[in-house]
């Protein structure tokens, strides 16, 4: 079997998606996988963050070290990992920004055949946790890839009292964020990573243009 490649692109601010990427990675390299970890744009001013609060000066620090997500780091790998914090109930608009900037890659067909898989991390319990993972799902479908999530198999999944499920990896932190991340969280991510690289390890690729395809069809792309 190949040695998978995987690429993990992670929004965070207060560390905790940041969190989730890194067990992600983990259980993707305990497969043998070759793993790249990279990271959206923020930029100032962050309205939406409390940027004195500890947690996010420590978070950051990290975080603006990783490698700035690019197009070749989607092309480049057999399986693609991708989550942000949630935001109204959806991902968060630095990550869907990133996932704009993939427009070429979808009209060349580049990612077509590759595995993907999602990861968030939300205050509430019920206030977006899974919309969000299932909405970070879409774009996949819509580059032609293969999406994959954590079966129940993996006990953490049935222990959990927050984060983590079928859909991706996922913490729950609490509203005022002191909940952080626990340990069925951070085994859900590390199942969720070692399986994409598994299955990226099996997966042939098909990449095919949709260029040509919409010749065919009579039709030229406006993207
Ligand atoms: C602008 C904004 C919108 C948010 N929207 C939601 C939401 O819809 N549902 C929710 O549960 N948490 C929401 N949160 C909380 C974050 O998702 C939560 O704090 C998350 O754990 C932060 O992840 P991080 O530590 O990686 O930054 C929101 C936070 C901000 C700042």
């Amino acid at each position: 079997m190949k040695t998978a490649k995987v690429t993990v692109v992670v929004d965070s601010r207060y560390g905790t998606t940041l969190a989730l990427a890194q067990a992600i990675v983990r259980g993707a390299q305990s497969e043998g996988a070759d793993v790249r970890l990279r990271r959206v744009s923020i930029e100032a001013p962050e309205f939406s963050v409390d940027t004195g609060r500890a947690d996010f000066i420590a978070a950051q620090q990290e975080y603006q070290n990783l490698t700035r997500a690019s197009n070749d780091d989607l092309a480049w790998a057999d399986g693609i990992i991708w989550g942000s914090p949630t935001r109204y109930g959806l991902m968060s608009t630095p990550l869907r920004a990133f996932i704009d900037e993939a427009a070429p890659l979808w009209r060349a067909g580049a990612l077509i055949g590759k595995v993907g898989a999602v990861f968030t991390s939300t205050g509430g319990m019920h206030s977006g946790n899974e919309m969000t993972l299932m909405s970070l799902l879409l774009p996949f479908l819509q580059h032609g890839m293969v999406v994959c999530g954590v079966p129940h198999s993996e006990s953490a999944l049935i222990r959990t009292r927050k984060g983590g499920s079928p859909y991706g990896a996922s913490a729950v932190t609490g509203f005022d964020g002191t909940l952080g991340v626990d340990e069925n969280e951070l085994q859900i991510a590390a199942t969720l990573g070692a399986r994409v690289a598994r299955l990226a390890a099996q997966i042939e690729a098909e990449p095919a243009s949709v260029d040509v395809a919409a010749a065919a069809a009579g039709w030229s792309p406006e993207l």
